[in-house]
């Protein structure tokens, strides 16, 4: 990423950008369409709903976490009628509610399902495949777009096989960047409803940036060195195996989750089939304040937990274990928190780090 920036209207950068857009789609798994932005993820999930939605449309989203209630908040500012299903922050969609909510759309006004595929703000993954089913069983027409802002590259996921109509993601998580890229995985259908939707845009209007797109350009100047840094990490990607970097994902997040549980904390996931394999949020003992914690971990040991965010701050702390990451830096990550539980006199039992050493060291 240190390199020169290139000319972004020469024929090296065509190639570049031709190579990306072919590389991404094995990283959402679609033959169908992906767009970049120069954008954080926000920018990814307003392209997603005014590229295929009209003012007034209805939408059915769940209010799994903090990052589903923003894009929730979005999607009203930007004057779509949103059914927003409660939730208590510990769960994933139910599929059992979509099935509900689209039988009883007996006019078939909802024009889209938004699910959040890996809440960020609380460890939960959410099961799109069963998401999907629902919808097929309810036989309702609605797209179905996804957040995968931090499930892409670290968490299965497949755009096509699940018929996902627009997938979001961005740079910043598994794809190991800085922040900066904002991605739109996008089906046929989705194409489709974008020739008549009515949601005022430009910046992010698909049309001009697939058509400058063939020829390897875009319609604005784009993240150039961002994008050296992608075909950098997606040939990491590629080097390891999608599937063993999936695999990485489950071991630590599995070794992880052991550690918690030894040290008599809980997890904020109630459901252990949709424990996110990127991240663990772990809540605090009644009357301990986790960002104290976070404070005192930071301080000593350099090392700076994810904070509770929404209604979770001071409940919870978060442990990232996803992107370019390995058995020594988890152990590492472990320690900091064991040796932060001790100095901040939080009430728990020893022995999560051997706990978590053992099971990856009979797990290789
Ligand atoms: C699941 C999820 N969605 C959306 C966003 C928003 O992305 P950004 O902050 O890059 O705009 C985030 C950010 O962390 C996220 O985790």
């Amino acid at each position: 990423m240190a390199e020169p920036t290139i000319d972004h209207r020469g024929p090296e950068f065509a190639k570049l950008t031709h190579e990306l857009l072919n590389d991404l789609k094995q990283i959402f798994k679609t033959s169908g369409t992906v767009v970049i932005y120069p954008s954080s993820g926000t920018g990814a999930w307003e392209a997603s709903l005014v590229n295929t939605l009209s003012p007034g449309d209805k939408v059915l989203m769940f209010e799994t976490g903090y990052f589903a209630t923003l894009w929730r908040n979005m999607a009203v500012k930007l004057g779509l009628d949103v059914d927003f299903v409660p939730g208590d922050w510990r769960q994933g969609v139910d599929p059992a509610m979509v099935e509900e909510k689209l039988i009883e759309d007996k006019k078939q006004n909802i024009k889209a399902v938004m699910i959040v595929h890996n809440e960020t703000s609380t460890g939960v993954t959410s099961r799109v495949n069963e998401a999907r089913k629902a919808m097929d069983r309810a036989g309702h027409p609605a797209l179905l777009m996804v957040d995968t802002i931090s499930s892409l590259g670290s968490i299965n996921y497949r755009h096509d096989e699940w018929r996902v109509d627009v997938t979001i993601g961005c740079s910043q998580k598994g794809l190991m960047l800085p922040p900066g890229l904002g991605l739109n995985a996008i089906s046929d259908k989705a194409l489709k409803a974008s020739k008549s939707a009515r949601l005022p845009k430009s910046y992010w209007d698909w049309e001009p940036m697939i058509n400058d797109n063939k020829s390897g350009f875009f319609p604005y100047t784009p993240s150039t060195n961002l994008l050296y840094g992608l075909r950098e990490s997606l040939s990491m990607l590629f080097g390891e195996g999608l599937e063993n970097v999936f695999a990485r994902h489950l071991r630590l997040a599995e070794a992880t989750r052991r550690a918690v549980k030894t040290w008599g904390l809980e997890i904020l996931c109630m459901t252990p089939e949709e424990y996110s394999n990127s991240l663990t949020a772990v809540l605090m003992p009644n009357g301990y304040n986790a960002d104290k914690l976070r404070e005192i971990i930071l301080k000593k040991f350099n090392m700076s937990l994810g904070t509770g965010l929404g209604k979770l701050k001071g409940k919870i702390f978060r442990i990232g274990h996803l992107g370019d990451f390995n058995e020594l830096m988890l152990a590492g990550t472990l320690c900091g928190i064991e040796m932060g539980l001790v100095l901040s006199n939080v009430p728990f039992s020893k022995g999560g780090v051997t706990e978590a050493i053992d099971y990856l060291s009979a797990h290789q």
